[in-house]
């Protein structure tokens, strides 16, 4: 079983693959030996692939998928903390949309970006519900606004709240998913403890990356309530077996442009 191919001719036995592996199973190379990894060794793997990532002659090559291998670009990615802080400051929750669809290439190029996104001991448990079509984004904020009812006699958190929501749906104001025009369902394995953190971390990936392709994103958080408890909103998504609605986002267009960064409350941080 062989979990790392090295390139003899580029390999300078710097021992970096095996500082970084995060299991610590490479052993390194020297003058007459290669970087490898024992095979009672290899089942540890969690083909994070940073050993290949971070080798400076690019001699080494996970064994997974070798021929997607992606060197990067020169400088790429880097970017200016101004930038980087504006940017994140300026992402806000959008509520307003342009009837235009945001087209499925460019959704899926948003994803592929999510891909990314750290996951516990890299088990990568996140999956994707995208709702594109905008009368079943309709019939899934019809279907929340239901399982709220269904609450209503009940000791449920949301429950002072619920009539506002409801009789502002009945008056004909999509309170619930904005009159976005899509949906985006993040779902996780049932049985996965670390699951709805990583299903959130790939999430927010999602959030942070969509302004930058012109999509405004945000959380569903009705939607996603519903989508946890309410047999028919589960029915409607139609999930496989084992697996399970971790949260949910809207987007679409934006309608606005923002000019200014609001006010946050003031950083609170205790030093040890
Ligand atoms: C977990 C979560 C759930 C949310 N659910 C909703 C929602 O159901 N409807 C909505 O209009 N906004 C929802 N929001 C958006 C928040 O209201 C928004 O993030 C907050 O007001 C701050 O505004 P900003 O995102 O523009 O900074 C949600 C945000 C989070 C983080």
């Amino acid at each position: 079983m062989t979990t790392i191919i090295v390139d003899r001719d580029l390999c300078n036995s710097c021992g970096v693959c095996s500082t970084i592996c995060s299991m610590g199973i490479i052993k390194p190379g020297d003058k007459s030996t290669l970087p490898e990894v024992a095979d009672e060794m290899a089942g540890m793997c969690i083909k994070c692939g940073h050993c290949e990532a971070f080798c400076p002659s690019q001699a080494l090559t996970l064994n997974l998928r070798p021929n997607e291998k992606i060197k990067l670009p020169a400088g790429a990615g880097s970017i200016l903390p101004e930038d980087m802080a504006f940017y994140l400051q300026k992402r806000r929750s959008v509520r307003n949309f342009t009837s235009d669809s945001v087209p499925k290439e460019k959704i899926l190029e948003i994803l592929d970006v999510a891909r990314y996104a750290a996951s516990g001991g890299n088990g990568q448990p996140v999956q994707w519900l995208v709702v594109h079509d905008r009368e079943r984004v309709r019939k899934i904020a019809q279907l929340t606004i239901e399982w709220m009812k269904s609450l209503k006699d009940t000791n449920h958190p949301m429950k002072n709240y619920l009539p506002y929501l409801i009789s502002a749906w009945e008056g004909g104001y999509d309170v619930i998913c904005r009159g976005a025009p899509h949906l985006l369902f993040v779902h996780i394995p049932e049985d996965n403890q670390v699951a709805p953190i990583d299903a959130i971390i790939a999430l927010t990936h999602f959030d942070l990356a969509a302004p930058a392709y012109g999509v405004g994103t945000c959380w569903a958080g009705f939607v996603a309530a519903a989508a946890g408890f309410y047999e028919p909103l589960k029915k409607e998504l139609g999930l496989p077996a084992g697996r399970k609605i971790a949260y949910a986002m809207m987007f679409g267009i934006p309608r606005y442009k923002t000019f200014g960064i609001p006010r946050r409350n003031p950083l609170q941080v205790t030093w040890l």
